[in-house]
């Protein structure tokens, strides 16, 4: 949450802060700013705003502010509403600031230090830049180390003293910051995304390191003053990736790049019809030691884990909880070390995530990530790690880190199955050709886009919608729903329709959008009686079934229908999932929403 910057090097700093400020917007766009240090003859100057990156561009055009050294921040509200006062920088005394993450004991601070009248905004991070001034007696090593001794919470914090001009320090616990020092200057960020333009090689700064960056190069001490080595890696992202490549929106270019990001996660897993997850170092043992599962996720996340639940349930016969990550350990959950316990991430970032991670390997389980960015902080906290190698995502809204995380599910289900004898090998050289089908069967979705496209004209101007299933297609509407209540702003809710009769249903009048989704064989009977129980009061039902599942002959009532492509049932939320982007991309369209980036939404979410 909320992306950051530091630039110092030959080129002009403004110029380089606003574009890397625009490639971590996704982190938050509530408020953008900069400051720009020019040497001893200036002060710092500070431009900052409410709104974006676009509004900031606007903000500093004509202004003068020139130096090659700066700071920005794109800022996604946590303490102070939306305005330009609470816009980061903020500057108190000698100190200028941005900063990611939150400072739980700000108010203790404020009254301990007697703070309250000279603070201009209502944001933790001006308490911090006032603890800093507070402290800074022109030794901004002393003041950085006093000053974290006194915080609690987490932070990334980016500061800059009126005095040093040339020098930017940077100092976190928990909320990230990576770093490097390349051709183009030395820069910091809050993701490798703002770097990758410039070099592959960074590092991620250490918890409670001081990182000190000047013309010179950088610099990484402990908190004892000792200088620490940074361990630098390569990103494996292709920076052509992270452009919009001719689509209106990232989450368009997004939903048709699934098909290749399946083949590329599922590539080079398989051996001889047999996933094997040898190149990624993955033992064996941690499939068959463990007696039960635990997956942690939020979000997207989390529902690709209800798939994997579903998935492990049935062909290992094994207990698994999937749980919110904000809620699990607080939900005293019974872990011990035959628990395998499963984060789930697209950007390893997610701090709910992380922290229940910590948690049960605290507790004794054994833990095994499935993440998107390399390197990240769940990667680096668990045990072994799998990536879905879906490319960088952008839009907010999840589409191909949601179904790379269930192809590395599929995997890790049949290797699962091999491992411990549940599955034969017949069954297992099915199950991974169906699911080395899946990239074709999205393809065939895809191309038949415009369809859906037709269906959301229907329910553009809706308030509410209803996306009703069992089994597995419940699980897949959960997401549906997810998609289209945040980017399209429609109420939806994701109902299992047998479910419906003990409440919900007396919501449904003449001409409620209800949407439907039936592809499990067994379940088939009942999600049809349940479709009849909503239209006979009146709904106006949109339905995507399984192709051999529909019969031409029954109900022709339907608002829209959509006959997706044969796979096995377990499968079939695959070509599922896509149907549903695309009518949640198509309504937010049509609406002239900013699809990529919904209000009050972040894509990385590194406060609890
Ligand atoms: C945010 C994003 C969601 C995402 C969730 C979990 O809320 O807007 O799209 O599913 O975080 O993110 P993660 O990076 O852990 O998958």
């Amino acid at each position: 949450m909320c992306g950051i910057i530091g630039y110092i090097g030959p080129k002009e700093a403004k110029d380089i802060l606003l574009d890397a400020l625009e490639l971590l917007e996704y982190r938050g766009y509530d408020s953008a700013g900069i400051a720009l240090n020019s040497g001893f003859e200036n002060p710092i100057e500070v431009l900052k705003c409410a709104g974006r990156v676009s509004d900031l561009r606007k903000r500093c055009e004509g202004d003068k502010g020139k130096g090659n050294c700066g700071i920005g921040h794109t800022r996604w509200a946590t303490h102070g509403g939306v305005c330009d006062e609470n816009a980061h920088p903020h500057q108190f005394g000698n100190v200028t600031v941005v900063h990611n993450g939150i400072i739980e004991n700000y108010k203790e601070l404020m009254e301990h230090y007697h703070l309250a009248g000279d603070l201009t905004s209502q944001t933790d991070t001006e308490v911090a830049a006032a603890v800093l001034n507070h402290f800074y007696q022109g030794d901004p090593y002393a003041a950085i180390r006093k000053t974290v001794l006194k915080l609690k919470g987490t932070f990334a914090l980016v500061i800059m003293f009126e005095d040093r001009p040339g020098t930017i320090y940077a100092v976190r616990n928990v909320s990230p910051i990576v770093a490097t020092c390349c051709e183009e200057g030395c820069m910091l960020a809050s993701d490798v995304t703002a770097l990758c333009r410039f070099t592959n090689s960074y590092f991620v700064v250490p918890e409670f390191h001081v990182l000190e960056m000047n013309e010179s190069g950088l610099k990484l001490y402990d908190m004892s003053g000792e200088e620490a080595i940074p361990q630098y890696m390569t990103v494996d992202w292709d920076v052509s990736r992270a452009d919009k490549g001719g689509y209106p929106f990232y989450m368009e270019k997004e939903i048709m790049e699934q098909p290749d990001a399946i083949r590329r996660t599922i590539e080079g897993r398989i051996v001889n019809g047999i996933p094997d997850f040898s190149v990624d170092g993955v033992p064996d043992e941690i499939f068959t030691e463990c007696e039960r599962v635990i997956v942690v996720a939020c979000g997207t996340a989390m529902h690709a884990g209800l798939v994997g639940q579903a998935l492990i349930q049935s062909k290992l016969r094994m207990h698994v909880d999937v749980e919110y990550a904000s809620e699990f350990m607080y939900a005293d959950p019974v872990v011990d070390d035959k628990t395998l316990v499963i984060a789930i991430s697209q950007s390893g970032e997610t701090i709910d995530t992380l922290e229940a991670l910590k948690y049960a390997k605290k507790q004794g389980a054994r833990s095994l990530s499935i993440i998107n960015v390399r390197g990240a902080s769940i990667a680096r906290e668990s045990d072994y790690v799998l990536y879905t190698l879906a490319g960088p995502e952008i839009a907010v809204a999840s589409t191909k880190a949601y179904t790379t995380q269930l192809a590395v599910l599929y995997l890790m289900v049949a290797r699962m199955a091999y491992l411990r004898g549940t599955m034969s090998i017949e069954e297992i050289h099915e199950f991974v050709g169906e699911l080395a089908r899946v990239p074709k069967v999205m393809e065939s979705v895809l191309s038949r886009r415009q369809d859906i496209h037709k269906f959301a004209r229907a329910i553009l101007n809706a308030k509410d919608a209803f996306m009703i299933g069992r089994g597995l297609d419940y699980s897949i509407l959960l997401e549906g729903s997810l998609k289209l209540k945040e980017i399209s702003y429609i109420h939806t809710e994701a109902y299992a329709s047998g479910e419906l009769k003990h409440g919900t249903i007396a919501l449904i009048t003449e001409n409620t959008p209800v949407i439907a989704v039936v592809t499990q064989k067994k379940l088939h009977d009942k999600e049809m009686s349940n479709i009849r129980e909503v239209k006979s009061r009146g709904a106006s039902v949109t339905l995507f079934i399984k192709e051999s599942y529909f019969s031409q002959e029954g109900e022709q009532d339907w608002s829209g229908i959509f006959t997706l492509p044969d796979m096995l049932d377990e499968f079939m939320v695959m070509p599922a999932s896509v149907a549903l982007q695309l009518l949640a991309y198509y309504v937010s369209m049509d609406k002239g929403l900013d699809v990529d980036k919904p209000r009050n939404l972040a894509k990385v979410v590194t406060v609890e």
